[in-house]
Formats: structure tokens, C-alpha cells, sequence
């Protein structure tokens, strides 16, 4: 799939790595939030107390990251991709697949890395056995959020189950109050019908589907109960709501024009940048009818290879200060997520962090630890357009619950919707 790109640099484009002056280390990265600026704040900060490097942003719009991505194969194809990128997953060993990453191997050894990081996701880390990326953060994405204000106006506590959420959201709506916040992109509405898939379906559905890529699994008659369940959810939606992004739905919440909001714990970000405080102004709990289950997402960094010794001294100073226990505490306060990095202090977190630990500890010992298909833990960047163009698609129109599972299917076989 970046196959060409790789060609392209090789068939004679500028040699590739920074080609800023040498002092600047770019970064491309996706965090442009209120939220996400801020925890972005912190990683400049340290850098610039440890290193004479200059770190050069270039931060690309758009939730999720696929407008990041996209970005970065032009960057690439012109000979010039960036030092550190924001990237996750599978897309890793596929830019590792293609000669364009550096081994951080020298500085992990030093640094024992091996015996920081838990498995599960050094193994993202990693291309080949050899470190190419480090993890910044564990972001959960089956979350509820909700206003507690509104919640109390309905004298409502959190809904267990799906079918208890939406007798919630039928009483608000009857109110005339919006259940939910929810923006109008396709990742959006695959994070949400992720974790409705979780809820209807259960978690060994969902490995079979999304991690072992097994189309028979969409024969199973619960993801036709999915795709019904979603309809349900989308019932209760804003139809105005086309192109609005995360965060702007999150402020609804903060701001009590809407009651909850399905998204992962990036949306704790802007809670607490408005100031809002967990368990007093919002709530969180895991969406209804996923208890005890973990849709896990880990921010990371990783280096492409760069022709410089300062570039590269820069990016391993870089990996050391991500893994550090300062940062991993202080931009992963802001963030909304929890650290990477074993044995990191939670007691300065709040309590939908610590809620996080606790479950993804339960969840990995139990089978519930689940990589995000939606995002980028699980499949690679096209297939999770392709299916969540068919979310979306199905959001918007009056297709049928069969006519999503088909078209599932044809994305599956990899054929045109
Ligand atoms: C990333 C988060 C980011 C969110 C919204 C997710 O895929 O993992 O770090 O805040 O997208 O942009």
C-alpha cells in the first residue's frame, strides 16, 4: 500500500529525514483539540528543558488521525517525511515493512525498556524485534460520558445496559433535552458503532471480526442486532450535526445541551480544560453493556530514518523523554488517558484514570482487552475508512440492517461498496 512511496524516494527524491536545519526536529502529529493542545504543551516543554533541538510542529486536523496519515504518504512521496510521526498500530510495521523507521534499540537497552512497557503493547512498538516507536499513552475507547446536572434533572443513575441507556434517552428526548452529542465524521460514528458492536455482540465477535479479520464472523446474527442497535442509537442524534468535530460535541456536553457523549477518554481532555471536574460536573463509566471490557488505543511516536547524527541524537533524547515517569504523568493527566509505562504512580490522577487502570488490568487477565479496530489498533488505515464510510452511509440513509452486514462483507473481501 506505500510500497510506491518508498519507490518514489528511491527513484531519486531529496534524501529522505528532516530536511529542516538541522537543529529542528519535526514532528507531524494530530492534536489540535483544546485538550490535546494542552498535553501537547507539556511534551514541548520538557523537550525544550533537555534538548538544544527546536521542535518543529506540524499538527494536521482532524480527529482520529486520518487526515494526519494522509498527509504524511504526500510528505513521504516527496523524499521529506517528517522525524517523529503520530501513528499507531498496524500502520507501523507497514512503514516499518517499507525501510522508512530507525531502531531505537540502543537507547531502549539503556533504558530497560523492555521491562517498562507491558507486551501487549511493546509488540506495537516494535518492527522486527527492533524498537521503532514509543508508547505515549492508554486510551480507553468504550466510554459514557454525562452531565450530572442532567443526569440528576432525570433523577437517572448509569444505564447498565443498552436497553436501559436508551429507555434514558427516550425520557430526555421526550423533554425535549439531546441524549447525545455526536459528531458528524465517519471515525466518529465508527467509535461508536465499535462500541455498540462490543455491547450487542460481545468481545469474541469482535476478535474473530476485527482482529483475525474472519469474514464468516459477520454470518452471526448479532451483527445484524448491531447494526439495528446503532440505528437505534442514531435515532436519538442531532440531524444538524454534519461536519461537527469531537470536541465541539464534548462542549455540548460541558455546556448541558446534550446529556452523554460515546467517545474514548480524549474527551476527558476538554472536561478538564473547561475546568469541569470528574464526579462533581461529568461522569464516566464504561458504555452500557461493556463492563469489564477494554477497546484499548495507544498513542505513539514513531522515528523515521534520518541521514543526520544530530537529527538523530535529537530523536532518541525525544523517545527517552516520552518514556520518562515525569512525562508519562503529566501529559497523560491532561490528555485523559493513562500511562504506558508499568509501574507509573496513578495517585495524582483523577478517577476516571484510576477507573482505567483498574479495568485494564481486570480486562487483561479476563480476554476483555480488545485493540480498537476504529482506531487503528487492529486493521489498517484504508479498511477502516472503507468500513466506516459503511457506517456512515448506513447513519445517514434508510439502508437495512442486512444491507450493512453485506456491505461489511464486500470491505471484508475487499471488494468496491
Ligand atoms: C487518538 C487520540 C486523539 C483522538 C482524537 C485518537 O485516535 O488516539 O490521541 O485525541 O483520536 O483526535
Amino acid at each position: 500500500m506505500i510500497a510506491y512511496l518508498r519507490i518514489a524516494i528511491l527513484a531519486g527524491a531529496a534524501s529522505f529525514g528532516s530536511q529542516a536545519m538541522a537543529q529542528d526536529l519535526e514532528i507531524l502529529h494530530w492534536w489540535t483539540s483544546g485538550g490535546e493542545a494542552k498535553s501537547m504543551e507539556v511534551l514541548k516543554k520538557m523537550y525544550r528543558e533537555k534538548s538544544n533541538a527546536h521542535l518543529k510542529e506540524s499538527n494536521i486536523r482532524g480527529g482520529g488521525g486520518f487526515n494526519a496519515m494522509k498527509a504524511l504518504k504526500s510528505r513521504a512521496a516527496s523524499g521529506t517525511p517528517p522525524a517523529i510521526v503520530q501513528m499507531k498500530g498496524p500502520e507501523i510495521q507497514e512503514w516499518g515493512q517499507q525501510g522508512f523507521l530507525t531502531s531505537l534499540n540502543e537507547v531502549a537497552k539503556e533504558e530497560k525498556w523492555e521491562q517498562k512497557v507491558p507486551d501487549v503493547i511493546a509488540s506495537y512498538m516494535k518492527h522486527k524485534n527492533n524498537w521503532v516507536a514509543v508508547p505515549v499513552n492508554v486510551h480507553r475507547v468504550n466510554w459514557l460520558w454525562y452531565n450530572k446536572e442532567l443526569f440528576a434533572k432525570y433523577k437517572a443513575t448509569p444505564p447498565k445496559t443498552l436497553d436501559e441507556l436508551f429507555a434514558l434517552a427516550d425520557k430526555m428526548k421526550a423533554k425535549g433535552d439531546l441524549p447525545f452529542a455526536h459528531g458528524g465524521q465517519p471515525w466518529q460514528d465508527a467509535t461508536v458503532f465499535e462500541a455498540i458492536f462490543l455491547a450487542t455482540a460481545g468481545p469474541e465477535l469482535h476478535k474473530r471480526l476485527f482482529v483475525e479479520q474472519d469474514e464468516k464472523a459477520l454470518d452471526d446474527p448479532r451483527v445484524k442486532t448491531v447494526f439495528e442497535n446503532f440505528r437505534r442509537y442514531v435515532s436519538y442524534l442531532d440531524s444538524n450535526r454534519a461536519g461537527l468535530d469531537w470536541d465541539k460535541a464534548t462542549e455540548m456536553v460541558i455546556s448541558k445541551r446534550a446529556a452523554m457523549q460515546i467517545m474514548g477518554d480524549w474527551a476527558k481532555g476538554e472536561f478538564l480544560k473547561a475546568h469541569a471536574v470528574p464526579d462533581k460536573n461529568f461522569g464516566c463509566v464504561a458504555v452500557p453493556g461493556t463492563d469489564g471490557l477494554f477497546s484499548f488505543n495507544v498513542d505513539s511516536f514513531v522515528f523515521f530514518e534520518t541521514k543526520s547524527a544530530t537529527s538523530k541524537k535529537a530523536q532518541n533524547q525525544f523517545a527517552s523523554i516520552v518514556m520518562s515517569e515525569p512525562f508519562q504523568i503529566e501529559f497523560n493527566r491532561n490528555k485523559g488517558s493513562i500511562p504506558a509505562v508499568l509501574d507509573v504512580p496513578l495517585q495524582d490522577f483523577d478517577s476516571c484514570a484510576k477507573l482505567s487502570k483498574e479495568d485494564f488490568v481486570k480486562a487483561s487477565k479476563t480476554g476483555g482487552l480488545l485493540p480498537s479496530y476504529s482506531h487503528q489498533m487492529a486493521l489498517n488505515v484504508d479498511m477502516i475508512n472503507s468500513l466506516a464510510e459503511v457506517v456512515s452511509v448506513f447513519a445517514q440513509s434508510q439502508m437495512t440492517a442486512e444491507e450493512g452486514v453485506r456491505n461489511f462483507k464486500k470491505v471484508f473481501k475487499g471488494n468496491k461498496i
